[in-house]
């Protein structure tokens, strides 16, 4: 079996809400919980590895960010900067600063290879053959994200174990290869993208995006994936570590959609629709990290304050089917559901 058995995976989720007590909790109920690497420093991975051993002995996963490869300009960065100083203002708080930062990519590989992770996913891009290979020979699986045909062929080409394939509906960032002239809202469906790559490949596949319940598995199922990756689905659950407006914003009927916006990070991401995205959408610069280094404060702020307004609210669009459920139970409603076996 291409994922020990386990055909749902609970999706890494930077920003604390995939902690090792809700992977853990996944993990021991039948599916594969993965932790959160990108954003955080590469010793608080290494803790969070030995905080999720010490609750399961079932494989679990890590997620690490490919670093982006700069942009040739930061045209754009100064304008945006200058209209995003409003809400610091509004919310008593200053920018960040902008720095190159590759999310200390060299010390976060190097702890997922020490640790010999059952499976370590990237997202953002694609690691070379060498760094596969070497994750490969300590015995991990390696996954790589991808959202097209074009990307999935590199990911084969370099020797991936397997492929997420993520759609446009999916919560959280895009993760596409190349930030600079992506689109932010691609056509194709993930029933559309999952079914062009496997016509190219026999690799284990992983659909993500939008998949709230066993309907949604199944369709996946049946489509050729081998598991799915529900991020948003997991959001409420007692054990996420969302910040707590975050999860009641997300079962606040006030928010009614969800839109993909570069606003906040500068890579394009899915959340729903408050006021910063209404009022930041249409200026924002295609420029990660910088971006995101200049809203950490603001959306920090907001958070301090209970704001909703001005935070990330990461969602895919059917966060309206959000159950909030402790997670072992919603991994076994979502197993039941699916007619798949626990
Ligand atoms: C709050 C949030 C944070 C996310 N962070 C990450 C991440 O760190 N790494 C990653 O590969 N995917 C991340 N994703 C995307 C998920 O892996 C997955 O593609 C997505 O959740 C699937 O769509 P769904 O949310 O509709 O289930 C995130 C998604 C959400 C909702």
């Amino acid at each position: 079996m291409a994922f020990q058995g386990s055909t749902i995976i609970q999706a890494p989720m930077a920003g604390g809400a995939a902690n090792p007590l809700l992977a853990a909790t996944v993990c021991n109920a039948g599916g594969i919980g993965f932790l959160a690497g990108g954003y955080k420093k590469a010793e608080e991975i290494k803790k969070e590895i030995r905080e999720i051993r010490k609750m399961t002995k079932a494989p679990f996963g890590v997620n690490l960010f490919v670093p982006s490869s700069d942009p040739a300009s930061l045209a754009g960065l100064e304008a945006y900067k200058l209209k995003l100083e409003r809400a610091a203002k509004a919310l008593g708080c200053s920018l960040g600063e902008v720095r190159m930062d590759d999310d200390d990519w060299e010390e976060k590989k190097k702890i997922v290879a020490e640790e010999k992770i059952p499976f370590v996913s990237f997202t953002f891009g694609c690691p070379d053959r060498t760094d596969i290979q070497w994750l490969q020979k300590k015995g991990t699986s390696v996954i790589v994200t991808v959202t097209n045909e074009v990307e999935a062929e590199q990911a084969l080409k370099n020797q991936a174990n397997a492929l997420c394939v993520q759609g446009p509906e999916a919560g959280g960032h895009r993760s596409v290869f190349q930030n600079n002239g992506s689109p932010k809202e691609d056509e194709a469906s993930l029933l559309e993208i999952l079914s062009s790559v496997r016509r190219i490949t026999s690799a284990p596949l992983i659909a993500a995006g939008g998949i709230m319940d066993g309907t949604g598995i199944r369709e996946m199922l049946d489509a050729g994936a081998d598991a799915v990756q529900m991020g948003t689905a997991f959001l409420c659950c007692p054990e996420s570590g969302a910040h707590p407006i975050y999860k009641e914003a997300l079962r606040n009927p006030a928010f009614t959609e969800t839109i993909v916006t570069r606003s906040f990070t500068g890579r394009p991401a899915r959340g729903l629709k408050n006021d910063f995205i209404a009022a930041y959408d249409d200026c924002a610069p295609a420029l990660y990290p910088y971006v995101h280094q200049l809203t950490q404060p603001i959306r920090k702020a907001a958070a301090d304050r209970g704001d909703a307004g001005y935070m990330s609210l990461w969602a895919g669009t059917g966060f309206k089917g959000i159950r909030p459920l402790p997670a072992e139970e919603l991994v076994k409603k979502l197993l039941d559901e699916a007619g798949l076996e626990r």
